[in-house]
């Protein structure tokens, strides 16, 4: 089965790990400080927090703003369910917004409607690789006294008006799963340019445990002394991913590129196809092309997802909308509320999209849709 996403690793990657496990700190040691100082840097000079998956970096940064039941959070249904299911778990209930129609990111101005006083944190997501309205939803999140958040599972690598992911917003996360831009595996990291909410992010990650000598309570306990004085949980990542954390980074503007390349071959050869609608770029935006998310038009969805995975080709549909999970409907969130992403999910599929697809796969893939779309 041709997969829709796979992780590109080579020889240099297993060197990389090698030499991690060689400095003999399998974690907390110096290539976790190396790879949060590194990525911090790619990304535009933000303060970083590795931790061990994209959920936990969401768990996490909502943990750093303390969310207590009764809170809300703002996000797109548009998006895979640990979004939300991260903010449910704090207690928040989760209020969900819909999305664009050309884009499938969130929309400010359903933000704006569904934000109140209760509202402590939007979460944009950046659908596909492509950055979320940050110009307008850091004015909504703001007028309504929130926080800005950016799960960027989809988008590291990307800029906004020439500002890179991970510094557009209060807080962004990433994830480092092995079909995303950039993998160590399991992983993830949480950004941002507030010192104090990072602090936070990272006192969560291990274990809410404080050991600096100006914030102990009990400060003359002896030399060994650490308090716990938030919960937390050990979300910490090892050493031995951040190595290939490390030497993945270094090859990211070729993953990008390569994406690129392979998402402008898409629209090139896709272009005169019937009841296919190609995904859109806004000018202002460069995506890394994670997804290559196409609409298939007229109730066919269906059966050209059948079709392709008959074909061998691991087509995907991203993603049912979150409320729609029994989890939620279970707590009362009705199917339809939010229209345009019942529609985009309707007609969503997936395109085989990584660096090491050929051309003469991707020649495949766009072959047997035309022979099920024709
Ligand atoms: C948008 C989005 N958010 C969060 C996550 C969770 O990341 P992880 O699988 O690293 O926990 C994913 C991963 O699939 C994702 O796509």
């Amino acid at each position: 089965m041709l997969p829709y996403g796979r992780p590109c690793l080579d020889e240099s990657d297993a060197e990389a790990v090698a030499a991690a496990v060689r400095t003999e700190w399998l974690t907390a040691g110096p290539t976790v400080r190396r790879f949060e100082s590194e990525l911090g840097g790619y990304l535009g000079g933000v303060g970083c927090v590795s931790v061990s998956s994209g959920t936990a970096a969401l768990h996490a940064a909502y943990g750093a703003v303390g969310l207590h039941p009764g809170d809300e959070v703002v996000t797109t249904p548009l998006t895979f369910v640990a979004t939300a299911a991260t903010a449910a778990l704090h207690g928040a209930r989760v209020v969900f917004a819909d999305v664009e129609d050309a884009t499938g990111n969130l929309d400010p101005a359903a933000v704006q409607a569904a934000v109140t006083s209760r509202t402590r944190v939007v979460t944009a997501v950046d659908y596909a690789g492509h950055p979320a309205e940050y110009g307008q939803l850091r004015k909504v999140a703001a007028d309504a006294g929130a926080l800005l958040f950016d799960d960027a599972a989809h988008a590291i690598g990307s800029t906004y008006r020439g500002v890179p992911v991970g510094g557009l917003a209060d807080l962004t996360t990433f994830s480092f799963f092995p079909t995303k831009n950039l993998t160590t595996g399991e992983g993830g990291a949480v950004t941002g340019t507030d010192p104090d909410l990072l602090d936070r992010v990272r006192r969560f990650a291990n274990h809410g445990m404080v050991r600096d000598p100006q914030q102990l309570r009990y400060g003359d306990e002896g030399g060994w002394h650490q308090e716990v004085h938030s919960f937390g949980l050990n979300y910490r990542l090892s050493d031995v991913l951040c190595g290939l954390g490390l030497n993945q980074l270094t090859r990211l503007p070729r993953f990008k590129a390569d994406r690129a390349r392979l998402a402008a071959r898409y629209h090139e050869l896709l272009a005169d196809l019937p009841g296919l609608r190609l995904p859109e770029r806004r000018p202002w935006v460069d995506p890394v092309w994670h997804l290559y998310p196409v609409r298939v038009l007229a109730g066919r969805r269906r059966e050209v997802y059948d079709r392709m995975r008959a074909a061998g080709i691991g087509v995907q549909v991203n993603y049912l909308p979150v409320y729609r999970h029994p989890v939620f409907a279970d707590l009362g969130y009705r199917p339809g509320q939010c229209p345009t992403a019942e529609a985009y999910y309707a007609e969503e599929l997936s395109l085989p999209i990584h660096p090491d697809l050929t051309d003469a796969d991707q020649d495949r893939v766009v072959d047997a849709l035309r022979t099920i779309l024709k």
